[in-house]
């Protein structure tokens, strides 16, 4: 297409444009490899922990010992919220999502910080210790609030993963279960320019704060294309029922032209990394808490999809087996995703720093379609027909 002066090539969901340069993180989608700040998703979930991977992709850098202490330290101190969100949170309607409910409280935060120091490291270092701390806990609280409790406080003897599923389960977590927890979190930490992550930079260009950045985040991670397709997929999976079901559903899903929830990525033409891992992690699970019937469903259609899909180069992506896993450790379906938003916000913290380092704000073009140079016409002489 050409506006005459030089040629305009339109890309609808802006495939294979890229938008910015970026240190974060590396996808080569042919081969299935998957790396944060140089390192491979695979060393990361075997060796590392959510928090020291979240500084890693925030601050550049594996932390020495006395930079993790520290930064672990700061983030369990600032895991509290405001009674007052909490007091927000609990006139919110318990029917409601808790996407919409962390979109909120997220953006709530921005009211309580509100200075926009960005350009002052202190500011900027506060901001992520409040995001990466607080995230979990109200989460946690919207689930007791829901069901008509209080939320419970964090225990300060418990690390990260083991005491965000404290305060959701009101139990202290299996150490495997907790270590397998915070291995999902390091999976789903960053994933280069995904949706969110885009929505992100964008909010981060006009220079507002960062409460508003992962709120923005947060609403576009929780739509069924993105991360809200954990949910979906466990509602699949129940709905074939049994693994001899699963060739007919995906034949009949793919004559009607029906998505396969938890298959395909822009990124990627082979399984996704993180679905290999997290379908290790959920065999995990089942080897010491008892299997799920639901797993041999999905085992079954992916075999299926291996022929029927595969040729179209769509595998399992990384919402295929979390669900499975997080089901496992007693997390209710719709927390699926919200339990993504506290992993993501890593990933979203690190394009927002790296956004304010070189910034020039969004503003793509448009290629107008809409009519063109109308009479004006006085309302009382207006028809229907002038429409059509
Ligand atoms: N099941 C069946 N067919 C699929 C699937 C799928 N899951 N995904 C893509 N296709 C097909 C499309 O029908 C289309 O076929 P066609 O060329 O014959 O019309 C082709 O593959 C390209 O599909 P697009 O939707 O154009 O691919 P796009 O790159 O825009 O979308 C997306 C990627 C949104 C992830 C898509 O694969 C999808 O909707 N998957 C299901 C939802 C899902 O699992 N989302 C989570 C992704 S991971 C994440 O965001 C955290």
């Amino acid at each position: 297409m050409s506006n005459g002066a030089h040629e305009i090539i339109f890309r609808p969901g802006l495939e294979g444009v890229p938008v910015t340069h970026s240190a974060i993180c590396d996808i080569d989608g042919l081969n299935g490899h998957l790396s944060y700040r140089g390192y491979s998703i695979e060393d990361l979930a075997a060796h590392s922990t959510f928090l020291e991977t979240a500084y890693l992709l925030i601050w550049g850098e594996l932390p020495t010992e006395e930079q993790l202490h520290d930064f672990e330290a700061e983030v369990q101190r600032h895991r509290r919220v405001s009674f007052r969100v909490r007091d927000m949170m609990k006139c919110f309607p318990a029917t409601g999502h808790p996407m919409d409910a962390l979109q909120s409280s997220a953006a709530s935060l921005g009211l309580f910080y509100s200075r926009r120091a960005i350009d002052r490291p202190k500011y900027v270092y506060d901001a992520v210790i409040r995001l990466i701390a607080k995230i979990p806990t109200m989460v946690a609280a919207f689930q007791l609030i829901r069901k008509g409790q209080d939320p419970i406080q964090p225990r300060d003897d418990l690390a990260y993963s083991a005491n965000f599923l404290y305060m959701l389960t009101e139990r202290e977590p299996d150490p495997i279960a907790a270590r397998i927890f915070d291995r999902c979190l390091i999976l789903h930490a960053e994933h280069s320019l995904n949706a969110s992550t885009f929505s992100a930079r964008v909010t981060a260009s006009t220079l507002t704060d960062p409460y508003a950045v992962v709120a923005s985040a947060v609403g576009t991670l929780a739509g069924p294309l993105h991360g809200g397709a954990n949910e979906d997929v466990l509602a699949m999976l129940e709905e074939i029922s049994s693994p001899d079901q699963a060739a007919a559903y995906l034949k009949k899903a793919v004559e009607n032209k029906q998505k396969i929830m938890g298959f395909g990525h822009r990124e990627y033409r082979v399984k996704d990394p993180r679905a290999s891992i997290l379908q290790g992690l959920a065999e995990e699970m089942f080897a010491r808490f008892g299997r799920d019937d639901m797993y041999d469903v999905a085992t079954a259609l992916e075999r299926e999809a291996s022929s029927l899909l595969a040729v179209k180069g769509i595998y399992p992506n990384v919402d295929f087996y979390s669900g499975l896993v997080y089901r496992k450790l007693g997390i209710p379906r719709d927390l699926f995703t919200p339990v993504f938003a506290i992993s993501r916000v890593a990933g979203w913290l690190a394009h927002w720093r790296e956004q304010l380092g070189a910034n020039r704000i969004f503003r793509p073009s448009q290629i107008y379609t809409g009519k063109v140079t109308r009479a004006w016409c006085p309302v009382e002489e207006r028809t229907l027909e002038m429409d059509a």
